[in-house]
C-alpha cells in the first residue's frame, strides 16, 4: 500500500533541529525553532509554571476524559487575557471557544470550520508567512492566496500593497492576520495600520482570522492584542487562533486556544456545537495539562503577576539582543545596515540576505536558520554574538 508514498524532505523549520544536534563544528549556533532561550540557550520552564505544576498535583484528583471544549477556566482566562475583561464581543456572549492542542491545533480546527461554512473560501495570507500555515490550512481543503506583506528591498513592511491587496478581497472570504511579532518578518503593523485594516474589513466584508502567536513578546500583553481587539470590537466575525507555546513557555504541553466572534448569542452556541464536533472528530479532546495550568496561573493574581514579569524579561531580553547584534554587526564591519533588527518586534528578524547567503551561513560557520533568512533572536547570545556578526559580515 505505502509503495505509491515519495519521500518527503525534511520540515523547513522543524528539520533545521536535527541537522544543528548533528553538526559537530562546537562554535554551532541554532537560530532555528522558534523556541525562547536564556543566556545559557536553555528554554527554562517559567516559574509561574512551576508552581502552578505543584498546585495542580495537589489538586487533581482524576485522569478521566475532559470535555471536547477544554478546560472552561483556561478559555474563559485566555480570553479576558486576549480581549479585555469588558470586551463588548465577550459581554455580548458571542464569543465561542475550544481549547485547541497548541495554536496549530486552533489553526487547523478554525480551517475546518471555514470549509463546512463555505468550501469554496479563499484564505488570504500574507507573503511571507509561517511556513506550517499554509499545510495547517491548505490541508483542510481550502484555496490559499497571498497578499503582499514584506518588502525585501527596504526591509520593512509594504502596507500599501496590502491594503491593495486587501481591497479587492471578495466578499465571505478569510484574511489570515498576525496580530503581533510576525512569523517570519518580526514586521509589525501600527495602531493606524490596523484601522486601516479594519475599514478595509468593513469595506469588502472579508473575514479576518488572527493568529496570535506570541501575545506580550511584542510591545507588551497589552499592546500586543490592540489590532485583534480593535477587530474583534467592530466586525461580525472574526476568528482567533492563540496559542501559549512561547509566552507560558508550554510548547511541548500543546495548548492554544480557538475562539471565534459570531453575530449573535444564538449563532455563537451553533458555532459552539460546529467546532467541538470537529475536535470529536479528529482528536477528541485537547490534552488537559497545559491548559490547566494557564487557568491556574491566570486566576492567582500572585501567580499571574509572576507570569508577566517573566513575560516581560523575555521580550526584554530579546530587545538587547537585537540592539547588541545591531551594534556589533556595525563594529565588525559589516556593509549592510541592519539597524531595521531594531525595529523588529517578537523573536524573529528577516536578515533580508539570499539563500545563497544563508545556506552559507549553514555550510561555512554552522549558523542555522530558516532559509528564508529568518533568525531567532533569542538564539543569540553575548558568548555567541561575535561569532555570529563575523560570520555575517563574512558572507556579506
Ligand atoms: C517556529 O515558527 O519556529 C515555531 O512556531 C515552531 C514551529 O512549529 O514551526
Amino acid at each position: 500500500m505505502f509503495e505509491v508514498l515519495p519521500q518527503l524532505p525534511a520540515d523547513p523549520i522543524l528539520g533545521l533541529s536535527t541537522a544543528f544536534k548533528a553538526d559537530t563544528n562546537p562554535a554551532k549556533i541554532d537560530l532555528g525553532v522558534g523556541v525562547y532561550k536564556d543566556e545559557n540557550g536553555r528554554t527554562p520552564i517559567l516559574n509561574s509554571v512551576i508552581k502552578a505544576q505543584q498546585i495542580l498535583l495537589q489538586k487533581e484528583d482524576s485522569k478521566t476524559y475532559i470535555t471536547p471544549q477544554g478546560v472552561q477556566g483556561f478559555i474563559d482566562g485566555m480570553l479576558q487575557l486576549l480581549l479585555g475583561n469588558s470586551h463588548p464581543a465577550l459581554l455580548a456572549d458571542r464569543i465561542s471557544a475550544v481549547q485547541a492542542p497548541g495554536g496549530c491545533g486552533a489553526l487547523r480546527i478554525l480551517a475546518e470550520l471555514i470549509k463546512r461554512s463555505n468550501g469554496e473560501t479563499t484564505v488570504w495570507v500574507s507573503d511571507p508567512t509561517w511556513a506550517n500555515h499554509i499545510p495547517l490550512i491548505g490541508n483542510a481543503g481550502l484555496k490559499i492566496e497571498t497578499y503582499p506583506y514584506f518588502d525585501k528591498a527596504a526591509a520593512g513592511i509594504n502596507f500599501e500593497g496590502m491594503i491593495s491587496a486587501l481591497k479587492q478581497v471578495k466578499k465571505g472570504d478569510v484574511v489570515l492576520l498576525h496580530a503581533c511579532c510576525h512569523n517570519p518578518t518580526g514586521a509589525d503593523l501600527t495602531n493606524e495600520q490596523w484601522q486601516q485594516v479594519l475599514e478595509a474589513a468593513k469595506e469588502r466584508e472579508f473575514i479576518p482570522f488572527v493568529d496570535i502567536a506570541y501575545l506580550g513578546f511584542g510591545d507588551g500583553l497589552e499592546e500586543d492584542s490592540y489590532g485583534l481587539r480593535l477587530l474583534c470590537e467592530n466586525l461580525p466575525e472574526v476568528l482567533v487562533a492563540a496559542s501559549c507555546s512561547k509566552n507560558f513557555g508550554l510548547y511541548r504541553e500543546r495548548v492554544g486556544l480557538a475562539a471565534i466572534v459570531t453575530q449573535s448569542a444564538d449563532q455563537r452556541k451553533i458555532v459552539q456545537s460546529q467546532i467541538q464536533a470537529i475536535a470529536r472528530g479528529i482528536y477528541s479532546m485537547p490534552p488537559s495539562y497545559g491548559g490547566a495550568l494557564v487557568d491556574i496561573i491566570l486566576h492567582d493574581d500572585a501567580l499571574k503577576a509572576e507570569w508577566q514579569n517573566e513575560v516581560s524579561e523575555m521580550r526584554t531580553r530579546m530587545q538587547s539582543l537585537r540592539a547588541l547584534l545591531v551594534s556589533k554587526l556595525q563594529e565588525k564591519g559589516a556593509s549592510k545596515d541592519f539597524s531595521f533588527i531594531n525595529e523588529q518586534k517578537g523573536m524573529f528578524s528577516f536578515l533580508c540576505i539570499s539563500p545563497e547567503q544563508v545556506i552559507k551561513m549553514r555550510d561555512d560557520f554552522s549558523v542555522y536558520f530558516v532559509d528564508s533568512s529568518r533568525v531567532n533572536i533569542a538564539g543569540i547570545s553575548t558568548e555567541n554574538v561575535d561569532y555570529l556578526a563575523e560570520a555575517l559580515v563574512s558572507v556579506l
